[in-house]
């Protein structure tokens, strides 16, 4: 598949989209195989382009090459930037050194961001929240969504196209097809559905509780959207666009899957594996097919997978050996991950094994009780003693987890 896209969205609207299946972990956290797309949209107008976000940084020379196969670059007159991490800030310094004319268009934390992490003071002009600005016969509203997911996000409504540009919001993972999530299968819309909450779930998860109170104020301010045009993946149109809002209230509002049950474990030589087959046997027994993810000496998931499945799930299960006097040190990464990216009004079962020490557990409690987890139950044990915790163990789990 090409690493470039290039297609005309409506009359004189166009997108240009990078194909990027080299970032293994994006953010440099979180593992892509899927790949990733960055989306730059370009509005030709009587009065020069408007250009809305770039890509990453790395690819600034190839984004003005690929830019300057359709357009004259001298006819660029402003860059919208919505966003300034430099996954979409990140190619523009190229395009002001091939056009210095050119003036972004965004807020007053946003220059103060551009200058700082490019040594560019290029022409600026600062827009107010809900300021209109009209350019070529067209009417662009900036809405600034703070917290969606930095303080200096916003976007643009093209008034008159009734076309929402959003930026990372309604964003996903993976590489697809076309430009629009309804030009994709069946099969890969599932797919999607995943890379949405995966997307979610890792770059806006922590700030959730921002995207309601964002969409009402869109909403507000707007009453009609015809497109929706994300910073990454598929758009949206038709009905899609009613759909992804409805989705991406769903995930701001934190609602769980009932009786979605997580297992994560870390098993440093097998036992503590084992009484994870014996878990899973109860559980399916009861109906409660639950996702597992083992660290193990032979593999480790990926953060971002669980992360994902932990997101909307009601029950978590975490099962680690003692490792010194407190819990495996990749427990302890993808718990501290669980609670800064996801809600915390789920049931957690704690599961400790040791062989010599007993501290682990009271400090493992107290590390959810901290950060506001109220249902928590446990079960410590003596490691090589799980076949006799059995009876216990499925009693706390029918009785916690009401199965
Ligand atoms: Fe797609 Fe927050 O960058």
């Amino acid at each position: 598949m090409s690493k470039i896209f290039f297609s005309e969205i409506v009359r004189d609207l166009y997108i240009l989209q990078y194909r990027d299946y080299e970032t293994k972990f994006f953010e440099g956290i979180w593992s892509i195989p899927e790949g990733v797309t960055y989306n730059s949209y370009i509005l030709d107008t009587d009065e020069g382009l408007i250009i809305f976000d770039t890509w990453k940084r790395s690819l600034g020379e190839i984004y003005v090459n690929e830019l300057k196969k359709h357009f004259n670059i001298k006819r660029v007159r402003y860059i919208v930037t919505h966003h300034m991490e430099p996954d979409h800030s990140g190619s523009t310094p190229d395009l002001l050194k091939a056009n210095p004319d050119a003036t972004i268009i965004s807020n007053q934390l946003s220059k103060d961001m551009f200058e700082s992490f490019y040594n560019m003071k290029p022409n600026f002009k600062i827009v107010r929240d809900g300021e209109i600005i009209k350019i070529g016969g067209e009417v662009l509203r900036f809405i600034h969504t703070p917290w969606l997911h930095w303080p200096e996000t916003m976007m643009t409504y093209l008034e008159n196209r009734s076309i929402l540009i959003t930026c990372d919001v309604f964003g996903s993972y993976g590489v697809f097809n076309g430009t629009f999530l309804d030009e994709i299968d069946e099969e890969n819309k599932k797919i999607f559905m995943r890379e949405v909450i995966k997307y979610f779930s890792t770059v806006i998860g922590h700030y959730r509780e921002w995207v309601n109170k964002n969409l009402e104020k869109i909403f507000r301010e707007i009453h009609e959207i015809s497109y929706i045009l994300p910073g990454h993946g598929p758009a949206y149109r038709g009905d899609d666009v009613k759909k992804i809002i409805d989705i991406y209230r769903m995930l701001g509002r934190g609602e769980k899957k009932p009786r979605k049950t997580v297992i994560i474990y870390a098993s440093m030589y097998g036992f503590l594996k084992e009484m994870i087959s014996l878990l899973e046997e109860f559980l399916e027994k009861k109906d409660l097919k639950p996702v597992i993810y083992g660290f193990t000496d032979t593999y480790h998931p990926p953060i971002s997978e669980i992360i994902t499945d932990v997101y909307d799930a009601e029950n978590i299960i975490i099962a680690t050996s003692t490792y010194e006097d407190y819990i495996s040190p990749l427990i302890r990464h993808v718990v501290e991950l669980t609670i800064q990216k996801t809600p915390r009004d789920k049931k957690i079962l704690l599961i400790i094994s040791y062989g010599w020490s007993r501290k682990a557990l009271s400090l493992f409690r107290e590390l959810f009780i901290s950060h506001g987890f109220k249902e928590i139950e446990f079960i410590e044990y003596r490691t090589g003693q799980h076949h006799n915790i059995k009876v216990d163990l499925e009693n706390k789990l029918s009785k916690f987890f009401n199965i």
